[in-house]
Formats: C-alpha cells, sequence, structure tokens
C-alpha cells in the first residue's frame, strides 16, 4: 500500500512540474518570434538597427570630395576607380566571406578592399606586369587564401576556366559580386594589346567585347546576386557617346535586372587635369558641347537562371 501511494506522489509530481514548465516554453516562443538579428540573404546590415548605416548611401547622386589613399590604396594608376566605391558596394550586396570577381582588375582597388572588408576577390587584368605589380601587395598567405589575380583576358573562355578552378579551391561554386569597371572606349588606351578593350578598332567592337566578358561575369555568378559597373561617357568625332546607356542595355539583354542608375562626380578622381582645364573649356564653348564632369554607376541583380532560360522561351513563342 505504501509503495501504491508513493507511485501516486510521483505521479502528481511530474504532472505539476509539466504545468509548470508550460508558462516557460511560451516565453521562449515569445522570444524567438522577434530575431535579434535582420539580415537579407546578400548582406550583413542588420535592418533592426537600420538607423545606424547613416555611411551607407540610398540614394542616386554621389559625391565624394576626394580619393582614400590610406592603407595599401594609393592614387599610382591612372584610371582608377575612389576605394570608397568598393567599400559601399561590399557592405550593401556582400556577406563576410564572400567572393567579389573583378574582371577589369587595374590596380587592385576592389581586391585592397575585399580584403580590408573581410571578402575574398579573384580579379582578372590584361597586363601581366601589371598583375604581378598588384600581386605584389599581399602577403604570401593573402594569396592562398583571400586573393587569386589572374592575368587574362576576361573576354576569353580560357580565363572563365581558371576561375572555376579558383573558385572551387576557394571552397566556392560561383561569386557572390561581380565588379565590371572596363576602359571606356579608348579614351584611356591602357595596352596595344588586341585582346585590350581600350584598343577596339571601332566602338562597336568595344561594345562586342565588353558584352563577351559580362557574359562571362553573369556565369561566374550566383542566381539574385548582384554586379556593378562604373563606367562615362565619351566626346568622339564631334558628338556625345552613351558608352553607358549601352552596356547597360547588352547586360539586361544577358539576364541583368537593373536596379540603379547613380551619377557620381568624377572632379576628384581626375588625375593631372588642371594644366588643361582652361583648353577643355575653350573647346567646349567652341564647339557646343559640356566637359563631363560625371560618370555612372549601374547595379544590376542576376536574374535565377531558371526564370531567365523560361522568360527566353516565352519571347520566342511571341515572335
Ligand atoms: C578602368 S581600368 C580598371 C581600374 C580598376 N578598377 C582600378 O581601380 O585600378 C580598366 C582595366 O581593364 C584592363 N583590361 C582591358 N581589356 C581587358 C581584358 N580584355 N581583360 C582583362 N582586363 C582588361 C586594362 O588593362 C585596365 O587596367
Amino acid at each position: 500500500m505504501a509503495r501504491r501511494s508513493n507511485t501516486k506522489l510521483k505521479d502528481i509530481r511530474t504532472t505539476n512540474l509539466k504545468i509548470a514548465a508550460e508558462p516557460i516554453k511560451k516565453a521562449e516562443l515569445k522570444v524567438a518570434e522577434k530575431p535579434a538579428v535582420k539580415c537579407k540573404k546578400y548582406n550583413d546590415i542588420d535592418l533592426n538597427k537600420w538607423k545606424e548605416y547613416e555611411h551607407i548611401k540610398t540614394d542616386t547622386l554621389w559625391l565624394f570630395p576626394s580619393r582614400d589613399n590610406t592603407g595599401r590604396h594609393s592614387n599610382e594608376y591612372h584610371g582608377n576607380y575612389i576605394p570608397q566605391l568598393a567599400r559601399q558596394f561590399f557592405e550593401r550586396y556582400t556577406k563576410q566571406r564572400d567572393i567579389v570577381i573583378d574582371l577589369f582588375l587595374g590596380s587592385g582597388t576592389s581586391a585592397i578592399e575585399a580584403l580590408n572588408m573581410g571578402r575574398r576577390c579573384i580579379g582578372v587584368e590584361l597586363k601581366q606586369e601589371l598583375a604581378e605589380h598588384v600581386r605584389n601587395k599581399f602577403t604570401q598567405k593573402e594569396l592562398v587564401t583571400e586573393v587569386n589575380i589572374i592575368a587574362g583576358d576576361s573576354a576569353s573562355k580560357d580565363t572563365v576556366e581558371k576561375i572555376k578552378a579558383r573558385l572551387e579551391i576557394m571552397g566556392e561554386e560561383k561569386a557572390q559580386f561581380l565588379v565590371l569597371h572596363p576602359p571606356y572606349d579608348n579614351i584611356i588606351k591602357f595596352s596595344d594589346k588586341k585582346e585590350d578593350l581600350s584598343n577596339c578598332a571601332t566602338t562597336e567592337e568595344f561594345y562586342d567585347m565588353f558584352e563577351q566578358v559580362a557574359k562571362n561575369g553573369y556565369e561566374m555568378l550566383e542566381d539574385e546576386r548582384f554586379a556593378a559597373l562604373i563606367i562615362g561617357d565619351e566626346y568622339k568625332d564631334g558628338e556625345c557617346k552613351l558608352l553607358s546607356f549601352e552596356c547597360v542595355q547588352r547586360m539586361q539583354k544577358l539576364g541583368f535586372k537593373l536596379k540603379a542608375a547613380i551619377v557620381k562626380d568624377i572632379q576628384g578622381n581626375e588625375r593631372a587635369k588642371g594644366k588643361t582645364a582652361h583648353l577643355w573649356r575653350y573647346r567646349a564653348l567652341n564647339g557646343g558641347f559640356y566637359i563631363f564632369q560625371h560618370e555612372y554607376i549601374f547595379i544590376f541583380q542576376k536574374i535565377e537562371s531558371k526564370k531567365l532560360k523560361k522568360s527566353n522561351k516565352n519571347d520566342k513563342i511571341q515572335m
């Protein structure tokens, strides 16, 4: 008898415990409903603290009074872009450890800033000696795990294969952000190489080569991820040529969705323009044109490959 009543007592205690445990569970559920950190899939910006990101630009006019030349950055290369752009792109569109591909690496601005921000980078530059020079900006360890610099033609299949191999070594199938900062036709001639986009016989050829590079970039970018195109226009043969708009259209044709068209002031980024400024002003007054004070930054998002195939199919049916 005594044993039986002990068992009953145990049962009652267990039941009481269960009842007591219930309100705690409910309270725990309430905490889980409001996540501590709210981020998009493609960045680490905590939207719960969105007011703390005042340094991130969300409007379409970008003015930077001067170039940031701190750390490994410098103004050594004519035609480089300012690191502040890379900083804006990477914070807005990448997460820690993501891989950025830059298919016109130049002096390595994207690679330096990617590392500064805990991202990784694969960069391609056509000029062998420049690629070597940029490699020297990094330690041997960084060159193994964080940054890969390829000397080659970004329009070629061979370069695509090399990038894919590097991605595999870095444990990724595709990259998470794409930077395209091509020559602006032949405004600055970078080399005599036939593969150089600044060395094309015609502007039409420049567009075709640019499209091939953008196509390669599209192939190596993860679905739904972002790309930035930095480009200016040119005044040639008495006419203003909108290189930017044509390049945007070529990218849209490939399956990049245009998310933003940003105007960036270029005054702080020009080198040695001072002496010729008066001459240009005279030429402008005489020729009826205006001197460029801006370039563009276009932000794109890669349309998911499956959706793109479907819409291409529908286009063909409609035709
Ligand atoms: C406007 S600059 C890029 C500058 C770079 N964003 C920086 O901050 O230093 C364009 C670069 O593209 C390179 N280039 C031209 N044609 C190329 C090609 N087919 N493949 C790879 N790089 C190319 C040029 O040598 C030049 O360094």
